[in-house]
């Protein structure tokens, strides 16, 4: 079979069955290159520095103020306090693989772009249309423009969200699978101004000198099964979740994960080597423009009475703990409680 039928295929296949596992298309897609690759890190040769380019300018850490916060229900809020003493959205609706799905945003700041499309196929499927789908980060990051902020050096979530409100997103795997209407086509690399790039130490190409941000291109690659228009899929407008524990717990119980932009200090740029729960203990920012990230949070729990957060990073899978990583809770570390938005689909 060649290529053009199994992208048909594969696409077909997760929307008409509705139940295609994470583990189902993997097996269906040809991923197996960058999966094997990945086992190949020297993790000796990293330095801080090799994440710079994935960070983002500070100005996109805060939320904008005219993003409207979140009023709670009563309910849910008790539901999320006094009940649940962990959560792992994975768990909850374990149809929606999107959610445990770690995505690779290369050396570019565009985890802006590549949490809200993440956030946003998980609530696709946890709300509407009910099924698995993996949204399109290249979308939001070629199209978006100065609305969401400055592409490769940073953007809002908030305001990615707006626009999966206005002009809708079309699917898109990352660069390695390149499945769906819009795959991500920023190049993994491995060595850039003199250091490696995570986590592809040596095993992929040099990357580019500088890194430009995607064209926006509005139609789907070729041998993909609908049009650009027809794939489009549209949000409602983005809100800030209040910065309070209990609020953020209630949201994502109530609707899914939820996007939040933190500082990304030097030690957690090391962090990938352990399996712990990131709290900040030393290390600044050396990147000039600021160091701001996006991840999304998919649940919380507690460990030897450390309460922390879930997340899901879009580093790849090498890094933290399959790509996810846990942060302390409760301390609005690194800022991660003040800066949380969401949005839902449009039904
Ligand atoms: C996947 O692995 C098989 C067997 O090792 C190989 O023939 C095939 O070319 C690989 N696919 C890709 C995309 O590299
Ligand atoms: C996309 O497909 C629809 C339905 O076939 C059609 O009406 C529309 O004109 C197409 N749009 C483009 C841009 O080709």
């Amino acid at each position: 079979m060649n290529t053009f039928l199994l992208v048909v295929l594969v696409f077909s296949i997760s929307i008409a069955a509705e139940e295609l596992s994470r583990k189902e298309l993997l097996s269906l897609l040809n991923v197996n290159a960058s999966r094997s690759v990945d086992e190949s890190r020297n993790e000796e040769q990293l330095s801080p520095d090799s994440f710079t380019d994935m960070l983002m300018d500070a100005k996109f850490i805060k939320v904008p103020e005219d993003t409207p916060i979140l009023k709670l229900k009563k309910t849910n809020f008790l539901m999320a306090t006094k009940v649940r003493e962990s959560f792992d959205a994975r768990r909850e609706w374990p149809k929606c693989w999107s959610i445990g799905w770690i995505r690779q945003q290369s050396q570019c700041g565009s985890c802006w772009a590549v949490a809200a499309a993440s956030m946003a196929s998980d609530r696709m499927c946890i709300n509407a249309p009910y099924y698995p789908m993996m949204l399109s980060s290249e979308d939001l990051l070629s199209c978006c423009g100065s609305y969401c902020g400055n592409g490769c050096s940073g953007g809002w979530p908030d305001k990615a969200l707006n626009w999966w409100a206005t002009n809708g997103l079309v699917t898109g795997t990352d660069y390695s699978d390149h499945q769906g209407c819009r795959p991500y086509t920023v190049p993994t690399c491995s060595w850039h101004n003199g250091v490696y790039s995570f986590p592809y130490n040596g095993a992929y190409r040099a990357c580019p000198e500088t890194f430009s941000v995607p064209q926006c291109y509005q139609q789907c690659q070729n041998g993909y099964f609908r049009n650009y228009t027809q794939d489009k899929y549209y949000g409602q407008p983005a809100y800030h979740v209040r910065p309070d524990v209990s609020a953020i717990q209630a949201e994502i119980l109530e609707h899914g994960p939820v996007v939040a932009t933190f500082t990304v200090y030097e030690d957690f740029n090391n962090f990938y080597k352990r399996e712990s729960i990131y709290q900040h203990r030393s290390g600044g920012c050396k990147r000039p423009g600021g160091c701001g990230h996006v991840v999304k949070i998919i649940g919380w729990g507690v460990e030897n009475q450390i309460p922390y957060w879930l997340c899901a990073n879009s580093w790849g899978t090498q890094w933290g703990d399959g790509g996810f990583f846990r942060i302390r809770r409760g301390t609005n570390e690194c800022g991660i409680e003040t800066n949380v938005v969401a949005a839902m689909p449009r039904k």
